[in-house]
């Protein structure tokens, strides 16, 4: 940058005196909370390195620099909110979520699925934000989803099309979008199609779908009371795991899928469906049973019924856990609720 007239010397003194504000409140809070997420984390550092650049420029404009003896003025008592610092940083900053509780609250009102989704409640000024326990946020483009509207389920099935995007396009006999009800409140994702969902372009119509199809049952849900999708939407040749570049290709449609629905609940069917959706390596064995939260939707994790029919001790574990999610809709085991 060439221009040193001093209108832009000062423009510049003032954008290094917000930046050195609020570089000097995020060193303060440091150790207590973070207030930001990695991906804030990383735009902070090359404000901090703006900052640097900026400096230097004043320095070589002879712009004063504050004396020593006169640090910059103290943030105000109360922190500023995200919205506060992203508008003083005029840059936009990614979302951090405050951890959703070990036990969430019955959530009796939610919208129905149709409905605009409420905004999120913004965190009180001067509240420190706990650090999400991981889920970091998807930052891809979302396909069938127009920037800050809630798409349709149709709209994204006629966005994936005759999908060609990864190799499993060439195996597949039909795609398995996902079937249900579109105003569910209760999903359950899985991971991709077996032989059966293939022939039938259905989710969860063989063994696997049968245990499903009886678990929603004893939870006191129908399978048209819910919506049951997959990671990856084409059968994997001899239902070998999908591959990363499989999934990569097929998860947006499946998050894009998730906010046309929005549900109350996720269940999270196996390691496929919880690793993607809460970008998290964590073993499903240590995840289940834990209440997680996608994008503002608790989510529990448990464990896959193909992996069930073959560990029938198991059962007990993925009832704990369905139980939970019952609790949660006000259903109780063995009332008929
Ligand atoms: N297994 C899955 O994960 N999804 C299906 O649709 C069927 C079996």
């Amino acid at each position: 940058m060439n221009d040193d007239t001093p209108d832009s010397t000062q423009e510049l003194a003032d954008v290094l005196q917000d930046v050195r504000r609020h570089l000097l409140w995020q060193e303060e809070t440091a150790g207590r909370s973070l207030l930001v997420d990695a991906k804030v984390a990383a735009e902070l550092q090359q404000q901090r390195a703006a900052a640097s650049s900026v400096r230097t420029m004043i320095a070589r404009t002879k712009a004063p620099e504050p004396p020593a003896a006169s640090p910059p003025p103290r943030p105000p008592v109360e922190s500023p909110t995200r919205d506060a610092l992203h508008a003083a940083m005029k840059q936009p900053l990614g979302a951090a979520r405050p951890l959703a509780a070990a036990t969430p609250p019955p959530a009796a009102s939610r919208p129905l699925a149709s409905e605009a989704p409420a905004p999120r409640a913004a965190p009180a000024p001067g509240m420190l934000l706990d650090v999400p326990k991981s889920t970091p946020r998807y930052n891809g483009a979302l396909p069938g989803v127009v920037e800050g509207e809630r798409p349709t389920l149709d709209q994204i099935r006629r966005e994936l099309g005759d999908c060609r995007r990864c190799k499993l396009c060439t195996g597949r006999k039909n795609i398995v979008f996902g079937s249900g009800n579109p105003r569910a409140d209760l999903v359950f994702v899985g991971e991709g199609p077996g032989e059966n969902e293939d022939l039938q372009g259905v989710p969860f119509v063989g063994a696997a779908g049968d245990l499903l199809t009886k678990m929603i049952g004893a939870m006191g849900f129908s399978r048209n009371d819910v919506y049951i999708a997959n990671v990856v939407k084409c059968r994997p040749p001899g239902n070998r795991n999908p591959e990363p570049d499989e999934i990569a290709a097929c998860e947006p449609f499946l998050r894009s899928q998730l906010l046309a629905l929005q549900p109350k609940v996720i269940v999270a069917l196996g390691k496929f469906a919880a690793q993607t959706l809460l970008r998290d390596t964590t073993p499903i064995t240590r995840m289940r049973g834990q209440w997680r939260e996608y994008e503002g939707i608790q989510l529990m994790p448990t464990f896959h019924p193909a992996y069930l029919l073959r560990n029938s001790a198991e059962k007990r574990k993925a009832w704990e856990d369905l139980q939970q999610v019952m609790k949660l809709f006000g259903k109780h085991p063995g009332s008929g609720a």
